[in-house]
C-alpha cells in the first residue's frame, strides 16, 4: 500500500484542523444551550464533543476561540456552571446549522432559528423545547489543552429528558437508534444521517 506520511508539525494550523476533522468522523454534535449573566439564552453546536464516562455520566466539549475572544458558550459555562446538550436529530439539522452563526451575545439563537425554548427545572440552563433527547448538565471541570486555544469543559449529566416516542430496548436504557436518528458531523458542512446499522456481538 502506497502511503503518504504527514508530519502535523510541517503543515499549517488550518491543515491540521482539516486532517483531524475529516478523519475523526462522524463526530457527534453537542448542541449546547446556556443562559448568560443577564438571563439571555444562547445555543450553539459543537462537534469536538463526546460522551467520556458512563458512571458518573460525563460529556466533554472543546470550545475554541473566535478571533481571539471567548465564545459566548464558554463565557456562560464559566459563569452559570450549567448547560443542556440537545441531541441533534434529523428534523433539527437545519436549525442547528443556523445556530452556529458567529453572532454576539445579544443575539438569542433560539429566536434566530425559530426554536421553542424551555427552562430546565434541574439545571441553570435552557433547552430546545421539542428536542427528543436532552442532557441536563452541571460543569465539573475545565481543562486547558496546552498550546491549543481550545479548552475542554467536562460536564456531568444530572438529568435526561427523553421523548416518550423514543423506544428503548426491552428492560434496558438503550434508546433505539433508528427512532432517534441522530445526525453526525463529517468535515466542514457535511453531515451524516443514519442509513444502515450492523449488529456485531462482541467476540
Ligand atoms: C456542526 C458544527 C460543529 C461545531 N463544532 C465546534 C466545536 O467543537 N468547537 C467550537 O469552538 N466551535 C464549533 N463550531 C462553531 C460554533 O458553533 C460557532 O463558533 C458558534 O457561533 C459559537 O457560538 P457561541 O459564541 O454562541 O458560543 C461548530 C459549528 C458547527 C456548525
Amino acid at each position: 500500500m502506497a502511503t503518504r506520511l504527514i508530519d502535523p508539525g510541517e503543515i499549517s494550523g488550518t491543515e491540521r484542523y482539516q486532517l483531524n476533522t475529516s478523519l475523526v468522523v462522524p463526530r457527534p454534535i453537542g448542541w449546547i444551550s446556556t443562559w448568560d449573566d443577564s438571563g439571555r439564552s444562547n445555543l450553539a453546536p459543537f462537534s469536538f464533543f463526546n460522551a467520556v464516562s458512563g458512571s458518573p455520566m460525563l460529556v466533554a466539549v472543546s470550545v475554541g476561540q473566535r478571533k481571539g475572544s471567548l465564545k459566548d458558550t464558554l463565557v456562560n459555562l464559566r459563569s452559570r456552571r450549567a448547560f443542556c446538550v440537545n441531541i441533534v436529530t434529523e428534523p433539527f439539522l437545519e436549525a442547528m446549522n443556523l445556530t452556529s452563526a458567529e453572532v454576539g451575545p445579544e443575539v438569542d439563537e433560539f429566536e434566530l432559528a425559530g426554536l421553542g425554548r424551555a427552562a430546565s427545572p434541574r439545571v441553570d440552563a435552557p433547552y430546545v423545547e421539542d428536542c427528543p433527547a436532552v442532557f441536563e448538565c452541571e460543569v465539573r471541570q475545565e481543562l486547558g489543552l496546552g498550546e491549543s486555544t481550545n479548552v475542554l469543559v467536562i460536564g456531568e449529566v444530572v438529568g435526561v429528558r427523553l421523548s416518550e416516542a423514543l423506544p428503548m430496548a426491552h428492560g434496558t436504557m438503550v434508546v433505539d437508534s433508528g427512532s432517534l436518528r441522530a445526525v453526525g458531523r463529517m468535515s466542514g458542512a457535511e453531515y451524516m444521517l443514519p442509513r444502515e446499522t450492523r449488529i456485531l456481538p462482541r467476540p
